[in-house]
């Protein structure tokens, strides 16, 4: 893994969407010359009302889609030159009422195989991360359950520990408290400042004291 100052920066990034309507054209000027720094380990925060533009300026850093205007590195990699090496640099948790992007009829542990198959991690230190991050998320008891069994706040969890999975230095997370009531919004807050603690200690979920 390469060591670099920030794990975000943006130069200038600007997104505008061309879109019609009635025959003419439009532009929306969703993410306007940002730039940003965001050191490695920190915790940073976008604010902004519906329609400010954070979705459009995490794809971008994403690599889903591409700026119209400046670049940005994410872990040192440019989004636009170096596109693969930003993807396996970062885990992915986008807010989703009821994750939907799991796979209702398999067990979280399951869920957690496969796309841990789909990372290309290899099958023993997957099975040690995943004990580890279901431990952390405090799954471990039902880490058998199907997913349909499970509540908002256990499939949040289950979602979170996928983006981990990889063991990626940054995680990008898109509404994280989306469809969770007050109680279970603090606690994933709570949850998500005591994982930037344990990742700050000791960057990998599959080391021995985590087993
Ligand atoms: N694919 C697209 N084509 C055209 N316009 C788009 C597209 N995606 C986003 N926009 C527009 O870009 C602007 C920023 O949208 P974006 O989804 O980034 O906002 P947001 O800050 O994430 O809002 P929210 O808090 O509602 O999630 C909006 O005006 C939106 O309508
Ligand atoms: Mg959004």
């Amino acid at each position: 893994m390469q060591m670099v100052e920030y794990a975000v920066e943006t130069f200038d990034l600007t997104k505008i969407f061309e879109s019609k309507e009635n025959g003419v054209k439009r532009y929306i000027k969703a993410v306007d010359h940002v730039n940003i720094k965001v050191k490695q380990g920190e915790f940073f925060g976008l604010l902004g009302p519906n329609g400010a533009g954070k979705t459009t300026l995490i794809k971008m850093l994403c690599t889903i889609i591409l700026p119209t205007e400046g670049t940005a590195k994410v872990n040192g990699y440019d989004i636009i030159k170096e596109p693969y090496k930003v993807r396996s640099s970062f885990g992915w948790f986008h807010g989703e009422t009821g994750g939907r992007s799991l796979y209702w009829r398999l067990s979280a542990e399951d869920n957690l195989k496969f796309y841990a198959y789909l990372q290309n991690v290899p099958k023993d230190v997957a099975e040690r991360r995943i004990s580890a991050l279901l431990e952390f998320f405090g799954l471990t008891k039902e880490r058998k359950k199907l997913v349909k069994d499970y509540s908002t706040g256990m499939k949040v969890r289950v979602m979170l520990a996928r983006a981990l999975l990889h063991n990626p230095p940054i995680l990008f997370m898109d509404e994280p408290t989306i469809g969770l009531d007050t109680i279970s919004a603090v606690e994933t807050r709570q949850l998500l400042k005591a994982l930037n603690v344990e990742l700050g200690k000791n960057r990998d979920f599959h080391k021995p004291q985590y087993v």
